[in-house]
Parts: C-alpha cells; sequence; structure tokens
C-alpha cells in the first residue's frame, strides 16, 4: 500500500510544473490523503481546463503506485489568504495559510498540519460519527444533539461538532447562551448536558447571516480541530448541513475513518433522498453505523394508539438498500422541557421519558457497533 509520503513524492514534479506555469493555467495540490488504494485532494486552480489536464496527470503519477482512484477536488486558487482571515475572525493563521504558502510547501501546509492532529489519527481512539442525511429538516441535529447526550448519559465522552456552518442549529437547541472562553490562545468547547459543543454560532453575532463561499466552510472546520482545546474524547459527532456537498467530502478528507447515521423521515421521498447520502458514505467508504427514522408516529395522548403521520416503512427500506441496520424509531413530540428548569434546552428529551429512552437504547447500539468494529480492528 503506497504511503502518503509516496504519493507525495509522485506528485511533486507535477506541483512543480503547475506553480512554475502561467498564471492562467497554475494550480497547486492540498489537502492529500491517502487511504488503501485511495487518494483524495484538492487542485486548487483558476484554469478552466485544469480539470481534466491535471486529473490525468494525478492518475498517470499515481498509477504506478497501485493508486486506484484519484478523488480530485476543484477551487478557485487564490482564496486561500482571505479564508484563513475570514475564518479566523481576522486573526492570521499562521500554521496553515501564510507559513505554508512563504516556505512554498503548499502540500504541507493545508491538509498535513490537519492529519497530524492527533483527534483526528485514526488510532487516537475517538470514534467520529457524522449525522447525515439528504433532505433538510428531517433532524439531523435533533438526532446528534440526543444522541450525543444519551453517550454521555452512558458514561462516554462526547463532542459535538456543529458541521453546519451556514444553519448552525445546535447551540440553540441544547440551550447554550454561553460564548467559549479562550485558554492558551485556543477556544474551549462548550460544556453543556455533559457534552463538548463547538459550533459557529458561538462566533456568530445577533444571528447575522453567513454569506461565505465554499472553500471557507472546508477550513472552518479544520479550525475546529486545530483551534479548539478538545478534552479528552470518546465519540465526536458531526452534525452535517443537509444534502452530499462540500462539508460531506471535507469530512471525508479529514476524517477519512468517519463513520456515519443517516437520518431519515418514515416518507417515501424522504428515504430515496436519503439513500443519496447513504450512497456517498459508500462511495466515500465510510462505514453506515446505522439509520435513524425520525417523526415515525405520533403517539395519541387520548387512545394511545400510534398516527403514521409521515407514511411507514421509509427507515426500514432505506436500511434494507443500503444494507445496513435500522437502529431507532423515534416518535414526533417535542420535550416536555420548560424555559425555567436549571438546564433548560427546548430540544433534548429527559432521560426517564419515551423518546429519551429510545435515545439511550440507540446510544447503546451506537456503543456496541463502534467498540466492536475497534475491537475486531
Ligand atoms: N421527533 C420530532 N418531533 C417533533 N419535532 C421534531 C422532531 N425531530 C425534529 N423536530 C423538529 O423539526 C425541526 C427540524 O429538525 P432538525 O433541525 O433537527 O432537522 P435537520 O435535519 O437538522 O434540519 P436542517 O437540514 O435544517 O439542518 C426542528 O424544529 C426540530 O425541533
Ligand atoms: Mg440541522
Amino acid at each position: 500500500m503506497a504511503t502518503r509520503e509516496q504519493v507525495l513524492e509522485a506528485i511533486a514534479p507535477l506541483i512543480k510544473a503547475g506553480e512554475a506555469a502561467a498564471e492562467s493555467d497554475a494550480f497547486t495540490i492540498r489537502d492529500v490523503v491517502v487511504k488503501e488504494q485511495q487518494v483524495s485532494l484538492t487542485v486548487m486552480s483558476n484554469s478552466d481546463s485544469a480539470e481534466s489536464t491535471v486529473e490525468a496527470a494525478l492518475s498517470a503519477a499515481l498509477a504506478p503506485l497501485g493508486i486506484e482512484t484519484v478523488h480530485a477536488r476543484f477551487r478557485p486558487l487564490g482564496e486561500r489568504a482571505q479564508t484563513s482571515h475570514a475564518a479566523q475572525g481576522g486573526k492570521t493563521d499562521q500554521k496553515d495559510g501564510a507559513a505554508s504558502q512563504a516556505s512554498g510547501d503548499p502540500v504541507r501546509g493545508h491538509g498535513a498540519g490537519m492529519e497530524e492532529h492527533p483527534l483526528l489519527h485514526p488510532e487516537s481512539g475517538v470514534q467520529f460519527i457524522a449525522v447525515a442525511s439528504g433532505k433538510g429538516g428531517v433532524g439531523k441535529s435533533t438526532v446528534t444533539v440526543n444522541l450525543a447526550v444519551a453517550l454521555a448519559r452512558q458514561g462516554k465522552k462526547v463532542g459535538i461538532i456543529d458541521a453546519d456552518i451556514y444553519g448552525f442549529s445546535v447551540p440553540d437547541m441544547m440551550g447554550i447562551e454561553q460564548r467559549p472562553d479562550i485558554k492558551n490562545d485556543r477556544v474551549v468547547p462548550i460544556r453543556s448536558h455533559g457534552v463538548q459543543v463547538m459550533s459557529m454560532g458561538f462566533f456568530v453575532e445577533d444571528n447575522n447571516p453567513i454569506v461565505w463561499r465554499g472553500p471557507m466552510l472546508g477550513k472552518m472546520l479544520r479550525n475546529f480541530f486545530n483551534e479548539i482545546e478538545w478534552d479528552k474524547l470518546d465519540y465526536m459527532l458531526l452534525d452535517l448541513p443537509p444534502g452530499t456537498g462540500d462539508i460531506a467530502l471535507d469530512v471525508h478528507q479529514m476524517i477519512p475513518h468517519s463513520k456515519e447515521i443517516i437520518v431519515t423521515t418514515p416518507h417515501a421521498t424522504a428515504a430515496f433522498v436519503a439513500a443519496r447520502a447513504g450512497a456517498m458514505a459508500i462511495k466515500t467508504e465510510h462505514e453506515i453505523v446505522g439509520i435513524v427514522e425520525n417523526m415515525s408516529y405520533y403517539t395519541c395522548g387520548h387512545c394511545g394508539e400510534k398516527e403514521y403521520i409521515f407514511g411507514r416503512g421509509g427507515g426500514a427500506r432505506l436500511a434494507e438498500s443500503l444494507n445496513a441496520d435500522l437502529l431507532a424509531q423515534i416518535p414526533l413530540g417535542a420535550p416536555d422541557n420548560h424555559p425555567s428548569e436549571p438546564d433548560f434546552s427546548p430540544s433534548i428529551y429527559k432521560e426517564d421519558t419515551p423518546t429519551g429512552q429510545l435515545y439511550m437504547d440507540l446510544a447503546g447500539q451506537v456503543i456496541a457497533k463502534c467498540e466492536l468494529t475497534t475491537a475486531q480492528a
């Protein structure tokens, strides 16, 4: 199996040529991740023809190493300086942006620093689980926060990264109002309901909309590892934005060993769309821990009967099509929490409620699955 060093060596002449080319044809390569016979990387270029030529050149350069697939993502060149600046709230990113460009060693700059982050190392013992869906509004964030809290209730050390950078909702859902502290120049995640939480929402004033372009999002996600003082973790849950866009690819590049939970509603269309997120997980070789069907039914307050308001069977069909397990069916109904309670949150179900118990059961299954795979590895 090729090592990252061998891959970097093989593509070094290509990078050199790209950087020496006239401005309109120039390109550079970053974020090189090697996983078995696959390489994923980012090509930064402003040339229209770069996509086909660079892709072909990469495949040719890497074929002798036994690399079967090169997954190249193309991004405009020249966005990096702005990216570091904005994502840092004005602080210059010495480690990643300026320093690596000054050293003339772009490949080491962006991706390499990240891979070396101890948390991201496959041997770190941290189980990464991305919570995904094809469709918006099916309950990814609700499932993420409740699964995280249920894992913490079972004694696990848990973090959440709210990777929905435009549409962050985790702070509100967990009832977090404070801002993070800074310790040794690093941001300390907020602790809420026993879980360490990091969200773009902590850095945005007055809920102003964020209008960053794609590359900045990836940069932000990287900072959520590099610039954050995470305490010891057993599980890190990533609440993904809807769809199968850039962030999902960033997660793949940064954390190729991340597992996934796919959330759907019972409706056939939702399950069909969620299958796309599942297909993406399979393509990126992320193990699917299982499916969570949310808003599965409503229990009538009078007769106790289940009413299947959004249809039935979406979760089971999705699980079957992805060859995964249906881990939980969560009913409709908001938690019965009151703002006067000391640890109030609008979205976290108390442990002693029926839905709270379903999340405890889900957490138990997740632990069993994740820790079994680790034991077998
Ligand atoms: N089981 C449930 N019962 C009642 N309301 C729910 C349930 N699950 C989620 N909701 C509500 O549905 C809305 C959407 O849920 P949530 O924000 O978790 O979805 P999402 O998939 O993360 O959405 P987005 O795609 O916008 O990120 C929220 O208002 C949430 O409180
Ligand atoms: Mg969400």
